[in-house]
């Protein structure tokens, strides 16, 4: 098993690029099931998730592969409908290839999903939206066996902003002959780049980035070339490291807009954020320091997924801090680890309390899943002394050449291997 070693306290200086975001790439790939054409798609990460996405694309029977950042797709041919167990349990965001196998083949069969790291993670949102668009479902086992004669024109009020159901129900009714409405949509970034994917191929999709998404479906859709949209967890990720440890750093191939609820937290907190076209700049030198109390909620409010990574930051930061995980009900399997280095946090429930000025210092910490996996590099890069982290291949699934970017800034950090 791998792990990652810290020798923190350095500061951070100099410049990275951000890759493609890993939430677009997964809902393209499977977009790229339903143009029985060619699909380009630039700036990927080489991340775990993007290649069982690729796999999977290659289990249906089509044509993918990477060439350095591009992934190219042939999806003529398909002689699959069913996406393994295998790959369903590797990752659980395959649900994404629902839509679109179904849309594509009129059946899908797929592993039921089970719980994660995170929380339950239901699919029942999708399956409900599904159901009324006149999708049939039926249950043997540990598989779900789903079936369409045709998409029925309807309105989709969705209870929750679901980024997933919200993907699956555009890849569903793109190529249909049915109009859908998404209400409730979720706005999140990576929607509108798949709007922009699916309307490079033909399709008639509007309201992306609104609460309101309509779907007045295609009967063709041909080949396209795309470039993904910048990973802004990313972004946050670097930003929050340079304001945990000091330092003076580019993030380059980054929107402000896009992560503009964490910035703005950092700068309450006393941290320089400068906004470029297409990069930021962040800039800390004093001790952080104020009060405040982060609630996690879907875009344009702060990201669930950014909720470990400033934790991070609050561990160290002058005064107390309240964070509250609105979106997954199990967020915070992160905090005992920190604890071990030295941070004074409680929690229970959707709450933690963060009494900050705390000195870190390093330790063995495992992570348990990717963000929160994150948090503990950046407390390990902050922290006196030798961190080592197990559970890597989390972290992996998020970053790609995190360590060598890392180094890159100034850090002490290598990958090692830690015994099972
Ligand atoms: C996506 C992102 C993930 C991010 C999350 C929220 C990808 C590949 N992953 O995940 O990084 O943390 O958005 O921004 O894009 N829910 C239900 N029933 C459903 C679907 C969701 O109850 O059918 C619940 C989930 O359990 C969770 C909440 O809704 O509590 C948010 O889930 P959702 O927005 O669907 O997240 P994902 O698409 O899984």
């Amino acid at each position: 098993m791998k792990g990652l070693k810290i020798n923190g306290g350095n500061k951070l200086f100099g410049s990275v690029r951000v890759t493609g975001a890993k939430n677009s790439v997964l809902p393209i790939l499977a977009a790229a099931v339903l143009n029985s054409d060619n699909s380009i798609i630039y700036d990927c990460p080489h991340l775990s998730d993007v290649e069982n996405a690729v796999q999977i694309l290659e289990h249906l029977g089509l044509t993918a592969f990477w060439n350095d950042d591009m992934i190219y797709v042939n999806s003529k041919n398909i002689s699959s409908n069913t996406i393994p167990d295998c790959l369903m349990r590797k990752m659980r965001s395959s649900v994404i290839f629902l839509g679109s196998l179904l849309s594509r083949t009129g059946s899908a069969v797929i592993g039921m999903p089970g719980g994660c790291e995170i929380g339950s993670r239901p699919i029942d949102l999708h399956i409900k939206a599904f159901k009324d668009l006149g999708v049939k479902f039926s249950e043997n086992g540990n598989h779900l066996f789903c079936t369409l004669d045709k998409l029925k024109s309807s309105v989709i009020n969705l209870e929750f902003a679901s980024v997933g159901a919200t993907e699956n129900i555009m890849l569903l009714s793109a190529k249909s002959d049915a109009e859908v409405v998404i209400l409730n949509a979720a706005r999140e970034p990576e929607i509108i780049d798949l709007q922009n994917f699916l309307n490079g191929m033909g399709a008639n999709i509007s309201g992306a980035g609104t609460a309101i998404i309509k779907i007045h479906g295609v009967n063709t859709l041909s080949s396209t070339v795309h470039t993904l949209i910048p990973d802004r967890i990313t972004a946050v990720t670097y930003a929050c490291a340079a304001a945990a440890c000091g330092g003076d750093i580019s993030i380059e191939n980054t929107k402000y807009n896009h992560i503009s609820a964490v910035m703005d937290e950092l700068m309450k907190l006393g941290a320089e954020v400068r906004e470029f076209k297409n990069s930021i700049r962040v800039k800390s030198s004093e001790r952080l320091s104020g009060s405040c109390v982060i609630q996690t909620a879907p875009y344009p409010d702060f990201p669930t997924d950014a909720q470990p990574i400033i934790c991070s930051v609050l561990c160290t930061a002058e005064g107390r801090f309240c964070l509250i995980e609105n979106v997954f009900e199990n967020r915070f399997k992160y905090i005992d680890e920190l604890v071990k280095m030295g941070a004074d946090i409680t929690y229970s429930g959707k709450t933690a309390i963060i009494n900050g000025a705390s000195k870190l210092c390093g330790n063995e910490v495992t992570a348990k899943d990717l963000r929160g996996g994150a948090a503990l590099v950046i407390a390990g890069l902050s922290a006196e002394g030798e961190t080592r982290i197990s559970g890597y291949e989390y972290i992996l699934r998020g970053y790609e050449n995190l360590a060598g970017t890392l180094s890159q800034l100034g850090a002490e950090v290598e990958e090692i291997g830690i015994d099972a």
